[in-house]
């Protein structure tokens, strides 16, 4: 089975219950995974797993995480050919056309770094209570198992 990393950057904690609903089912279907905040890691960890997950807050209209620039830089760089990646994250719709771009950027930054995307990102309004926030965050992590193994 593969292994993860999901890496989240949270303020108010929405971004930390995606991370962890993730990592959960994740793990329900089989894969080891290690789950930390952005500005305790760097992207070159991404090396070591089979699936990167970025779960990142967007702020001031379109901001990226203050304390997550570095580690948006370094990911750019890096060469993840052959490495699933997923982008999920919470924002909030009131911000309209900048909601959750943050999530966006980390897709383009995965892309450049030559990864795989293994599913399609998910924006979560706020914080994960619904059944369909819970249900696009397992789907999520299902894709990113299958895509793995459709490519092995
Ligand atoms: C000052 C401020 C600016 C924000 N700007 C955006 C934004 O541009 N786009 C967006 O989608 N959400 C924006 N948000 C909403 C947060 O991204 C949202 O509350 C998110 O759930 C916070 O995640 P966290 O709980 O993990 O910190 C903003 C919130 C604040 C307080």
């Amino acid at each position: 089975m593969p292994t993860a990393k999901v890496v989240f950057a949270t303020i108010t904690g929405n971004n930390e219950d995606c991370a962890d609903i993730i990592t959960e089912a994740l793990e329900d279907l089989g894969v080891e995974v290690d789950e930390s905040e952005i500005s305790q890691t760097d992207a070159a960890e991404f090396e070591d797993y089979n699936i990167c997950v970025v779960v990142p807050y967007t702020y001031d209209e379109g901001a990226l995480p203050e304390e997550g620039m570095d580690f948006y830089e370094e990911l750019a760089d890096l060469d993840l050919t052959d490495k699933i990646f997923g982008v999920a994250g919470s924002g909030d719709v009131f911000y309209e056309e900048f909601y959750c771009v943050a999530v966006d950027a980390f897709a383009k930054a995965f892309e450049q770094a030559k990864a795989k995307q293994g599913a399609t990102p998910v924006k979560i309004n706020l914080a994960p209570e619904s059944e369909e926030d819970l249900d696009q965050l397992d789907n999520f992590a299902k894709q990113l198992v299958d895509s793995y193994q459709a490519a092995h």
